[in-house]
Formats: structure tokens, sequence, C-alpha cells
């Protein structure tokens, strides 16, 4: 969470400050500052508790000059979202300001050292404390040189003061005295440098970056950048100089505007027949009715001796993670685990040699995911990461893995990544299945269902409209239920989830039979039940829990795949699908849930793309 920026170079900083922030602003949005500084001139603070757009104005209203630059888009973690605990923080008296993205574990202990040196803190966040302790560290070397310091003296400062520190962090800093250098430095928090001429860059990930850059540098952890205008270093916190590995910007980073969508959620919705062609693009191996993936890093041999597998993810990875158990256990018969991430790190279960691992993760930094992956590799596992963010932490720490090509995903409710999650994951089932048992015929058969995939898809953007219309009936609902039966309870759940993020409605996912034992207590006419009901062999058994629904009285919404007089008599509103088979419905049944969700927000005048409390990308336990 929280998006930080840097700039050094010829022009105002300012611009690529605001508009790298604006592209950030996914990552956490509840306040959003900006410090600038040229040549011989104290550093100025612009920031305020609310979104770029307010900071845009308030910068543009103070002008704030100077060529050098930070800014940081917050997510509240040690305190308020106040203009006080926004980001830049000044350390000592003035001379460095920084901006950090992550949770410094120890910042009391660290603030009560502080505070007996006689440093006062202004806000209640742990950030400030890392901004003190540079400039500690900064004072103590300026005392040895009668009150001046060398751009050695700040980067030993940083140096130091990371050393010092427990939790996550990605930390841009800038010197008063010294306004041709920033430094940069992580642990846990992602970082990137944009290379350029005469100016450089940094950022939380790539999107900032485009169009201003084509070459980058992933920093890894304990990695400490010294940024000058015509020069970058990079230096290991314990061990110096390291040589950096400079890359191009991937063509993925570019498709951040909204091409005439009000808002991204739903151009990123209408992108799925093009995401999801582009995952399948090149991966179906129709000679051998199988698929193919180019790095997963293990052999035939070692894939074919797969025991188990474990899928872990949070929140709509994870719901992918639980369709991917379904698929692959069907498909494949390899038995399937699917954890939290945030429980799989801490666990301990029992994990067999022949067990293989993938971390499922649109942005590939999720905190709790990246944690378990590497408390399983640590185990001697195998770790594969299904990740969308090219050059991600988690992308970068797996042993193998497989990209979903899905392009950025800003909206914070996932759409996209997750039908390309289960693309992939169909994909993945189908390769272990023929490696196994599943003949060439069911290949084959399998093969064309995925190749009609994206036609399917693009179809079922059609229902846009109805649900639009039917999205008014419902909007005043203070509760939600979401049911479906073997693919389509993760559907169910991940429909709920959806409605909850981004309209604030209670919502819950259950297994249809599942909601007798509970659930059917909320049922009344005031709460809608969303029924996932498609021809297959569940259809029956879903019919009769729809009508316990409404024997009940509750409104229903039935998404069908076929014209079904049944449930027309039944339900009080149905939307139909394209028929698809069971393993795909998922995928084509969560549009309509997506557009549901949408229509809604909208209708409750929620902010669909930003909505309050959450971030995009969560870097924090
Ligand atoms: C946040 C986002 C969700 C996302 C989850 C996992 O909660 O708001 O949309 O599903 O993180 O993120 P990941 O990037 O690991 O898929």
């Amino acid at each position: 969470m929280c998006g930080i920026v840097g700039y050094i170079g010829s022009q105002e900083a300012s611009p690529f400050l605001i508009s790298g922030l604006e592209r950030l602003e996914y990552r956490g949005y509840d306040s959003a500052g900006i410090a600038t500084l040229k040549q011989s001139d104290a550093i100025r603070i612009t920031k305020v508790a609310g979104r770029v757009a307010q900071l845009n104005s308030a910068v543009e209203a103070a002008n704030p000059d100077g060529k050098t630059g930070i800014g940081h888009t917050r997510w509240a973690t040690h305190g308020a979202a106040t203009q006080v605990n926004a980001h830049p923080h000044i350390g000592g008296s003035g001379n460095i300001s920084l901006v950090h993205n992550g949770v410094i574990e120890n910042f009391e202990t660290l603030k009560t050292g502080l505070e007996a040196k006689g440093y006062r803190f202004e806000s209640q966040t742990d950030s400030e404390v890392v901004a003190h302790l540079v400039a500690d560290s900064l004072a103590s070397a300026a005392a040895d040189r009668a009150g001046e310091t060398t751009v050695e003296d700040c980067i030993d400062a940083v140096r130091s003061t990371v050393a010092q520190l427990r939790g996550t962090y990605g930390i841009v800093v800038m010197f008063r005295d010294h306004p041709d250098l920033l430094v940069a430095a992580r642990c846990g928090s992602p970082l990137v440098v944009g290379v350029g001429k005469g100016e450089q860059f940094v950022a939380s990930d790539t999107s900032p970056l485009v169009g201003f850059t084509e070459r980058i540098i992933y920093l890894a952890d304990h990695q400490i950048a010294v940024i000058r205008p015509n020069n970058i270093q990079v230096l290991h916190r314990d061990h110096g100089r390291v040589r950096p590995d400079i890359q191009p910007l991937s063509n993925q980073s570019q498709d951040v505007n909204l091409e005439g969508y009000p808002h991204y959620m739903l151009k990123e919705i209408f992108e799925q027949p093009q995401s999801i062609r582009n995952a399948l693009r090149g991966r179906l191996d129709k000679d051998n009715a199988t698929a193919k993936f180019g790095g997963l890093n293990l052999t035939t041999q070692q894939l074919r001796g797969i025991e188990r597998i474990i899928l872990t993810g949070c929140g709509t990875s994870w719901h992918s993670a639980l369709v991917g158990e379904y698929l692959v256990e069907e498909l494949a018969r390899i038995p399937v685990e699917v954890e939290y991430a945030s429980e799989l790190r801490y666990r301990n279960p029992p994990v067999g040699s022949d067990t293989i691992v993938f971390g499922i993760t649109q942005s590939g930094e999720t905190a709790d995911t990246l944690a378990a992956l590497r408390e399983m590799k640590r185990k001697g596992h195998h770790t594969m990461a299904i990740c969308n963010v090219i050059g991600s932490s988690i992308a970068q720490e797996a042993d193998g893995g497989i990209y979903l090509h899905a392009g950025p995903e800003i909206g914070v409710a996932s759409t996209k990544a997750f039908t390309s999650q289960l693309t992939v994951l169909s994909m993945l089932a189908l390769y272990f299945g023929r490696l196994r048992h599943l003949s060439f015929e069911a290949g084959q058969r399998i093969i064309a269902q995925l190749e009609r995939l994206p036609d399917v898809v693009e179809k079922t953007l059609e229902c846009h409209a109805q649900v639009k219309e039917i999205a008014a009936r419902y909007a005043d609902a203070n509760n939600f239920l979401y049911l479906g039966r073997k693919f389509n309870f993760p559907t169910a759940l991940e429909g709920a989830l959806k409605l909850k993020e981004i309209s604030y409605i209670h919502a819950e996912g259950y297994p249809a039979a599942e909601m007798k034992h509970g659930p059917i207590a909320l049922v009344d006419e005031h709460t809608p039940s969303v029924f996932i009901v498609p021809q297959g062999t569940v259809y029956d058994k879903v019919i009769s829990n729809l009508q316990e629904v409404k024997a009940r009285g509750g409104p229903v919404l039935a998404i069908v795949d076929h014209e079904d007089p049944h449930v027309n008599k039944l339900a009080d509103d149905v939307v139909q699908i394209p028929e698809i088979e069971d393993f795909l419905q998922p995928i084509v049944a969560s549009i309509p849930l997506q557009l549901l969700s949408y229509e809604i927000a909208l209708l409750r005048g929620c902010d669909v793309d930003k909505p309050r409390n959450l971030a995009k990308s969560v870097t924090v336990e």
C-alpha cells in the first residue's frame, strides 16, 4: 500500500510527481503530498488529507518549484488520514525529507530513543521515525565535519538507518544540503528506478515511468539506489556496490488510460475478451491436446511426479485458487489444497516433498502471498507465481511461473485479472491432466472450449444494459446472498466480494445448499439472492435451493445459460449468459456479477475505482 515517486533532473519535478501519484493512486488514496527542492533553498512540502486531485490543486496554488522532488499517496496504517500524517515527512530541523511505503514494526522503540535525544514528532506515523533517524545519522556526520556533510554521509545515513529498521520499507530520501541527490532503499516494498538522460525517476511500480523513460532498474531487497541527474549507483546495504541490471520497460505498462470509459473498472470488465485472449496466446498445443508454458522451470518428469498442489493467494486471487482446486482435481486428479496466504505463512502444515506451491496474485506484491511463498521456498518446495505484473516481487522470487498478460489493472476491485487467472488455471489443469490420465480426445474438447472463451465473454458483455436496468431494482438493499454450487460456489464468493468492495453492501457468498444452515435466516423481502444456476450436474439441486428462497419471500436474480422457462417462472429477474462447459462457467458467470456490482455502486454514489478503506496492492500484513 502507499505509492511513492521521486524525480531528479533538469525539469520541474512537480508535474512528474503529480502524474506519477495519479497512476499510483490505486495503492492508497487517504492522503497525498510532495516535497520539492531547488538549489540553496528550503525543502517545500505540499500535502493534503485527500486525493491526488486535491493535491494537484494545492500544488497549482502553491507552485512549489524545484528540480528535485519526492511524492507519496497514502493508505493509512499508523495514524489517521490527516494532513499531518500525510507524507513527505521532515527529519531533523528540516534538512531531510522522506516518503515511505511499508510498516516499521520497531518504530515505538526507535521513537523512544529519538525522543530521548530531543527529536519532536509531529505525526503518529511510523515513517516520521525513519526521517528523524536519517537526520540523526547525518547530524552525527556533520558534527564530525564542522557542520558540513558529504554525499557519502547522506548515503551512510540511509544505510545505517535501514540497518535499524524491522519490517518493510520502500523509501526515497531527499537532502536539503544536497539537492542533486536522492537516495532510495527497499526491503519488502517495491521500488523501480527509471533511467533517463540527465534526469532520473523512482517509483513504486513502473506505471508512473511510462512516457518518461524506457529503461528501468528493479531494486531488490536491501539494495540502495544513489540517484543523481546523470548517474545511478546501486549498493547492497551490507556488501557495497552492485552492478545495476537495466531492463527495458515492458509494453504491458503502457496501457494506463481510461480510453473514454468513465471508470477503470468498467474498462477492465470490457477488456476481458482481449485479456483472456492474451492469457491463451501461444499456450494451447493442439497437436498434443495440451497446454504449454514457458516458465515453469521444472522438467516434465518433475512435473509428472507432483502428488499434491497448494494454491495460495488473498482476496479475489484466493477465489481463483478455489476454482483452481475444482479444476485441477477434476481434470488432473491431483489433490489440491487452497490456503489463505495470510494463514499459510504462519500455519506450518505438513507438506510432502512432492508438493508444489502456486501463489496466485495480480500485483505480485501482496505481502502475505509473498511471505507464504518465501516460507514454502525456505522449506525446499518449488514455488510458482501466477501473476500479472511483470517484474513484481513475487514474479521475481518464485522459482517459476505463468504471467497473465492481462495488462495493467487499475480499478481496485479485480475483474480482468480474476478471469485471466481462471483461464491460466484451466490451462494448467489441462496440462497436468494430460501428463496423467486425461485422454487426447478430452484434451481436444477442453482446448475447443478454451478457444471459444474470448468470443463467449464478448457475447456475455451484451448483458450490460439489462444488468444496469436490474441493478436499479436492487440498489437499495442492505444485504445480498450469492449462491452457487460446484464450480460456481467460488463464483458466488467472488460476486459477493465485488458487491461488498465497491458498493459497501453486506453480501455473503455460499454454496447454495449450505444456505439452509444459517444464511436462510437472512432471507426476507428486502434481501435479494443472486443464484448462479447454469445447466449441469447440480442444476436441479440449485433450483431446489432457489425455491427455498422464494418460499420465504426473498427476491431472486438468477443467472442462467439457456432459455429457462422454469427459472423464468420462479425468479424475479433472469440474466441469460452463453453456454459453455461447466469448468469455464465461473469466467462467464462472473461477468454479469461484475457489472451488477459496478452499476449498483454507481447508483449508490460510490467511488467505484477507489472504494473506501481499500487499496489495490496490499503490501502490509
Ligand atoms: C487487495 C485487492 C484485491 C485483490 C487482493 C489480492 O485486497 O483490493 O482486489 O484481490 O488484494 O491482491 P493480489 O494482487 O495478490 O491478487
